[in-house]
């Protein structure tokens, strides 16, 4: 990773920071954090077990409120931006020094779990008023952040909170326009919230590169790793590089007894056809570590007896090797173009939304996180996280960790997603110690 002007030259990990006796005290409030988490899967638009919780619903709201208000028990203060990042402050006694920053998000994708995201946010909180009980004092300022949709849910857009932190214009440039399903524009919606009341507000979203001296996010793996090998922290090397792109084809439709097949130009097919072709070049990668997903699907006029005249795809692909993963774009969209010349469709959009490169953890947090794993004695591995993170856009601003901690059979997405209280209070642990780390040196 670049490295940033200004970053301290003597490694964390080195700094003795805390005493073994202020870390054996380390006392993680793990009823009260299970209750958090169970009482925020409430704010959700579908029934328990699963959560869905879409940006700037009335429930996004609820839940917003609810983290503010743990926030300001905490004795954090509270800024909000015009997007709805949420930060909470503990000022160091050094206030003029960079602060370390560590977060994540509480929205969730329909039919989802109650951890994503939000063990990084509530057990961000709970690391506070651990170190806070530990008679810590923060040396930099120490900042919880709740990400505004991580999920691309509503506008398409995934990691919008930390994109706009990290300085897009073109996304800033492109909000003006974006509309969700409901045609519900992205400034009505953030409006309706409480969020930018002034358009002209959203360049004062924009960080600047080295407004944190480091970000540290915890989550779930989201993948069956650690839980298989019996391991408790998971320390996160590199992030990979996710993209996405929406497809949409247009034929004649028509009815569907009426039609004879030779005269059919049917939208739906070339969408099925675009679908095995993005399955087929991700095969053909010959890596393990290229995925796709055809997660969206619809066809118009979605009627039984007649032939669609329009389709959408919504394409995910990723990759740990960004130009595999451009590969399959490319292919990918070689594809859509033969398909809609022999299927006698036109090809009315290829669009691709995002295309991150992936990004690569700091070296020195990388060593903070082992470090302080090992101090607590907890079994500690590298990995890669294959799913993205606020962190991929906060490594654009900042250096930056993560911690992973393990889920049941690497569960994700789905309402059986489950994390045990005792590994998220471990991963709690992690994360107070090496706040302390960066906080002090
Ligand atoms: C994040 O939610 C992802 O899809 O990786
Ligand atoms: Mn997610
Ligand atoms: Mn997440």
């Amino acid at each position: 990773m670049e490295q940033f002007s200004g970053y301290p030259t003597q490694e964390p990990d080195s700094v003795s920071s805390f005493s073994v006796d202020a870390v054996s005290s380390f006392s993680v409030d793990a009823q009260g954090l299970q209750k958090q988490i169970d009482e925020l899967s409430n704010f959700s638009d579908t029934p328990s077990p699963s959560v869905t919780r879409i940006l700037y619903s009335k429930m996004d709201v609820f839940a917003r409120r609810y983290i503010k208000n743990l926030m300001g028990l905490s004795g954090l203060s509270i800024r909000e931006d015009a997007v709805g990042n949420i930060f909470g402050r503990w000022e160091g006694y050094e206030p003029e020094l960079t602060a370390v920053a560590t977060g994540s998000h509480i929205d969730a994708i329909p039919y989802s779990g109650k951890y994503d995201g939000v063990v990084g946010v509530l057990g961000a909180i709970e690391a506070i008023n651990v170190l806070r009980r530990s008679g810590f004092k923060p040396r930099r300022s120490l900042e919880v952040i709740l990400f505004t949709s991580e999920e691309p849910t509503r506008f398409g857009i995934s990691c919008l909170g930390s994109r706009l932190l990290a300085g897009n214009e073109a996304l800033m440039k492109s909000l003006e326009t974006v509309v969700d399903s409901q045609n519900i524009s992205f400034f009505d919606a953030a409006r309706a919230a409480g969020y930018a009341n002034d358009e002209e507000d959203l360049p004062s979203v924009f960080l600047k590169k080295g407004s944190y001296s480091a970000f540290v996010e915890l989550h779930i793996e989201q993948g069956p790793i650690l839980e298989e090998e019996g391991i408790s922290i998971g320390i996160v090397t590199a992030i990979a590089a996710p993209a996405s792109i929406k497809v949409d084809f247009e034929g004649n439709g028509g009815h569907a007894g009426a039609v004879l097949m030779p005269n059919r130009n049917d939208a739906g097919l070339a969408a099925a056809e675009l679908a095995l072709a993005v399955e087929k070049h991700v095969l053909e990668s010959g890596s393990i570590d290229t995925v796709g997903t055809v997660g969206i699907l619809e066809l118009h006029p979605g009627a039984i007896n007649s032939i669609p005249s329009k389709s959408h795809l919504e394409i995910d692909t990723r990759d740990i090797n960004e130009m595999r993963r451009n590969t399959v774009i490319e292919k990918t969209h070689q594809s859509a173009i033969t398909i809609a010349k022999n299927r006698g469709v036109r090809l009315s959009e290829f669009k691709i939304i995002n295309q991150d490169p992936p990004a690569l953890s700091d070296k020195s947090i990388t060593k903070a996180m082992q470090a302080a794993s090992q101090e607590l004695n907890l079994s500690h591995k590298l990995m890669i996280s294959r799913a993205y993170h606020d962190s991929l856009f906060m490594a654009r601003i900042s250096p930056m960790g993560m911690i992973f901690i393990p889920c049941y059979k690497g569960y994700s997405h789905k309402p059986e997603e489950y994390a045990s209280i005792e590994d998220i209070a471990n991963g709690v642990k992690v994360l107070a110690l090496t706040l302390t780390k960066l906080s002090l040196y």
